[in-house]
């Protein structure tokens, strides 16, 4: 273990999903996420169930996470916390526990910002991903967040759209649910959108100003289109299953298409990074990549593991802010809307 290396915990407990990771340096050692299956039945995550279960998982992930890593704790050189957004009660967890652990360790705590953690995710050292250069845009899409952001440096980040309303992973969750498809539907849209065709079913497309974004309208016109054509077919769902998902999903990335080449055009800048779980969405890995050809655009997008809610881009934050000593006061709290 050389004395250069810098160890990084990293912890994140934003939302549903509890994870540690071990960084050294930039590279990942270990990245354990548990993820919680108790919100399903609801259709949804449940705040009250989620700080439960991080409650009852944070112990054993952070003592995977340092086993698989090969280290002890003595070797850490600091630990990393999300601090915000997410849920409260969810971020509270995590937090309490990386301060405990930094004070009886003795060793520097850092604060991360998970919107940016998305992003920085990037810059995890992996044979399988290359970094984006800056300045570059960044495209964060999940179940909670939908934003472009233009990132002139690691902590020189300005959002330049965001949405209005829901998230784009809502769009697609709620979507699915409307179809009866259990949560998260968003992967078994994508599953079933292969086989479907994207122009059967051409849904509304919002109209909103500027690089924002809403899908609330979007999930209502699906919503009435569905019922409408219910009442005349009982079977229409089962009989469209394919063609409906996949005008869905078309719809859905061809307003995320949209709003990039308007944010690429006002920027001037054409590298584009993508993030968070819709990223895992095969349609709009498509898209970004007939992007290069077709507008020019250099694109990247992070391994999935990296993509969703995950430690590991909680570390390497941690591991950058570290060779900035950028560390965080003991009183730090964690903060449910929190600025960049
Ligand atoms: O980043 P994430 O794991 O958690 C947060 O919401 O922060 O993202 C989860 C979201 C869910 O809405 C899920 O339906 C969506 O990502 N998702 C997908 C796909 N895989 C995950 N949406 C569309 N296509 C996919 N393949
Ligand atoms: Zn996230």
């Amino acid at each position: 273990m050389s004395p250069q290396n810098v160890y990084i915990l990293g912890i994140e407990s934003s939302c549903d999903d509890t994870s540690a990771s071990v960084l050294c340096n930039d590279k990942v050692l270990s990245n354990v996420v548990a993820s919680q299956e108790i919100h399903q039945k609801y259709g949804g995550v449940v705040p009250e169930l989620a700080s439960r279960a991080h409650q009852q998982n944070i112990v054993p992930v952070i003592d995977q996470a340092i086993k698989q890593a090969g280290i002890d704790t003595s070797n850490l050189s600091a630990i990393a916390f999300t601090r915000g957004p997410g849920l409260m009660g969810s971020l509270l967890v995590g937090t309490s526990f990386a301060k405990s652990l930094a004070l009886a360790l003795d060793i520097p705590l850092i604060d991360v910002h998970h919107m940016q953690a998305h992003i920085l995710a990037h810059f995890i050292q992996d044979e399988e991903q290359k970094k984006p250069e800056f300045p570059f845009l960044a495209l964060t899409i999940s179940g909670g967040h939908t934003q472009i952001v233009q990132v002139n440096d690691y902590f020189d980040m300005q959002i330049i759209g965001e949405t209005i309303d829901d998230a784009v992973g809502e769009a697609f969750d709620k979507s699915a649910k409307i179809l009866g498809l259990p949560y998260p539907g968003g992967p078994l849209i994508d599953k079933y959108a292969k086989s479907g065709n994207p122009k059967a079913f051409p849904f509304t497309k919002p109209r909103v100003d500027g690089l924002n974004f809403s899908f609330s309208g979007l999930k209502t016109g699906i919503l009435y289109f569905i019922q409408k054509q219910v009442k005349e077919n009982p079977d229409f769902i089962k009989e469209n299953l394919a063609d409906i998902c996949a005008s869905i999903q078309y719809t859905i990335i061809t307003i995320l298409i949209d709003k990039l080449k308007k944010a690429t055009k006002q920027t001037g800048i054409k590298s584009i990074a993508i993030g968070g779980g819709v990223s895992a969405n095969s349609g709009i890995r498509k898209a970004l990549k007939d992007g290069e050809q077709k507008y020019g655009w250099k694109t990247y997008v992070p391994k999935f593991e990296y993509t969703t809610d995950n430690a590991a881009m909680i570390g390497i934050v941690g591991y950058l802010k570290h060779l900035r000593k950028d560390f965080t006061e003991m009183n730090v709290v964690a903060k449910a809307r929190i600025k960049f």
